[in-house]
């Protein structure tokens, strides 16, 4: 017997937190019956609606893609542009963790697996992103301080665990840093970057958790080794120590059309 909520994750359908809404909705049928208890213990075999659709049970897929720019995070756009679903083909229901802008690249993983996406996103574990941001402007090295103090973006404080000034170009007055932060606000790091006065005219995220692209080419993709998503689901105690040991240690198997 498991929890409903994490039944309705695990079967690709969405993630935890909103299967917790779908229940709390009155939105979740098991065996015919409107359960509206939150952790109500079922059967994994049970017969369960989300919404009318019955739950079916589909092999686990993970990918980790470096998303190009120009492509929309989701599985659906209203007004036709391309969505990161589109470069994986693949008959799973496979949706995004989380999202990067349609003009940011880099790391991003895919699943139908909800309990992992919501390992993933969940506050609690933390995950670091690390980002590489373009400015406008060259920061100055009191406003990087100013950052790593941290500041406040929508009433919650934000603290980067690491701000670096990597590259400048005098010439054209802008410059390259890194900043790695644990949260997945909307904007996040293009508003953080306001607060002190700059514009971020191209961002990537080199790292999510132990994922790195960095034997990815902007549209390539591969698939998560069983080892890298158990030390997901490890999380969050086991992060920091397999970092170093597993990186991106799988080269890119397919090329996203
Ligand atoms: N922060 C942003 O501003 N944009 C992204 O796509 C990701 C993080």
């Amino acid at each position: 017997m498991e929890r409903l909520q994490k039944v309705i994750a695990q079967s690709g359908f969405c993630s935890r937190r909103k299967a917790e809404e779908y229940i709390q909705a009155g939105k979740v049928k098991v065996e015919g019956k409107v359960i509206t208890e939150l952790g109500t213990k079922v059967d994994e075999k049970a017969r369960i609606e989300v919404e009318n659709h019955l739950l079916t049970r589909e092999e686990k897929e993970y990918y980790l893609i470096n998303k190009p720019r120009g492509v929309i995070t989701s599985t659906s756009d209203d007004k036709n542009r391309k969505i990161v679903t589109d470069l994986i083909p693949t008959e799973a229901r496979i949706y995004p963790v989380g999202r990067l802008d349609y003009d940011t690249t880099g790391a991003l993983l895919l699943t139908n697996d909800g309990e992992f996406a919501n390992i993933m996103t969940h506050p609690k574990n933390k995950v670091e992103k690390v980002y590489l941001a373009k400015l406008e402007g060259i920061i100055k090295g009191e406003q990087i301080q100013t950052l790593k103090k941290g500041i406040v973006l929508d009433g919650s404080k934000i603290v980067p665990s690491r701000v670096k000034l990597k590259k400048v170009n005098t010439e054209n007055n802008t410059c390259m840093v890194e900043i790695t932060i644990h949260e997945g606000k909307n904007h996040e790091v293009k508003r953080i970057f306001e607060t002190v006065g700059y514009r971020v005219s191209k961002l990537t995220r080199e790292r999510i958790g132990i994922f790195t692209v960095e034997h990815l080419k902007s549209g390539e993709y591969r698939k998560l080794t069983p080892k890298e998503v158990a030390i997901v689901y490890s999380y969050p105690k086991e992060e920091k120590k397999l970092i170093e040991n597993v990186g991106s240690d799988t080269k890119p198997v397919w090329i996203a059309k």
